[in-house]
């Protein structure tokens, strides 16, 4: 309570008071930490610069590091291989009416893209049977909080037994169904002691669910900014666990649950959360911490670094 009172003071006073937050952020911007360490997609080349979806397209079947220059429109599903790195350059490319699937690979890299309004019933990044991915520094979003909720799928889903990934200082917003990690109650078999994920430093702003939902695997969720999930925030069902700490849930409906929609409950653990009108139903409190080393900031900087460094044009290519 006492660092957000100061925080809304200092959010008050105005603008050089907001750069108090920033100077405090510990972590480095361009920095793989996490499940998907040791990931290295196409490697340090110069690889392959594309303009069109057609280059995209083909560009994509040999892999590599491949970069995007502009906004490409209507690509369809661009299927990603092992060994690559899509990387976008400058601040403003992307796909529009387009998606990624990463499927049965191991090692990808994407990074500094705006990706929006995946096909109707795709994902922008659909992740499945696949493990080594780090997707970072996005902007991912649809049309908003309109329409059929089902008309678009997830923004950033994972399933099908994928493991070892990190997302870190991605923008999502404007959308149903932010990030699905583990599809189904039924698919135990496949996804028990899998889907490791690491979330950082990202924000969610105005997504209604899912942020992320996590069936039988392992999240862990630190640094990153919550601003109206509507319906549920970090959803922790089927056995899953996570481990949420140094976050800010601003009006989000259930912040962290754990026993919402699925046939078995699953466990969080939190630390050092903020939570304004954000209540939380956390009814199997778990003890899961990683192992791995990474550095925090604190909840109360964690909306006002989200939005100075997360999304893209801040790491580029
Ligand atoms: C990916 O790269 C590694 C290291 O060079 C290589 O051993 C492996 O065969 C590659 N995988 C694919 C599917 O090309």
């Amino acid at each position: 309570m006492h660092l957000l009172t100061s925080f809304a003071v200092a959010l008050a006073a105005g603008s050089t008071a907001l750069a108090a937050p920033l100077e405090r952020r510990a972590a480095k911007v361009n920095e793989l930490v996490g499940y998907a360490a040791g990931t290295t997609g196409g490697g340090s080349g110069t690889g392959t610069t594309v303009t069109t979806c057609a280059a995209l397209t083909a560009a994509a079947k040999v892999g590599g590091v491949i970069k995007i220059n502009g906004v490409l429109a209507g690509c369809g599903i661009i299927k990603v291989i092992s060994n690559t790195s899509i990387l976008g350059v400058g601040a403003a490319s992307g796909l529009t009416g387009s998606g990624f699937q990463v499927r049965l690979a191991t090692n990808v890299i994407i990074r500094n893209l705006k990706l929006s309004v995946a096909p109707e019933g795709k994902d922008l990044i659909d992740i499945d049977e696949s493990t080594k991915v780090w997707i970072d520094h996005m902007d991912l979003a649809s049309v908003g909080l309109t329409g059929d909720k089902d008309t678009y799928d997830g923004l950033l889903d994972a399933k099908h037994g994928s493991d070892f990934l990190t997302f870190s200082w991605i923008k999502f917003h404007d959308h149903w169904k932010g990030s699905l990690v583990g599809h189904s109650d039924n698919n135990a078999a496949e996804d028990t002691g899998k889907l490791h994920v690491t979330y950082h430093h990202n924000l969610f702003e105005n997504v209604n669910s899912r942020l992320p939902s996590v069936r039988f695997g392992t999240a862990h969720i630190y640094s990153s900014c919550y601003i109206s999930g509507l319906t549920s925030g970090i959803n922790s069902r089927m056995g899953a666990q996570v481990f949420v700490e140094e976050t800010s849930f601003t009006n989000t409906n259930l912040a962290i649950v754990t026993n919402l929609d699925s046939d078995l409950p699953g466990s969080a653990n939190e630390k050092n959360n903020l939570y304004a009108n954000s209540p939380t139903r956390i009814t199997q409190k778990g003890t899961y911490t990683p192992t791995y080393a990474y550095t925090v900031d604190p909840a109360a900087s964690a909306c006002a670094i989200a939005r100075a460094s997360a999304g893209v044009g801040i790491v580029t290519f």
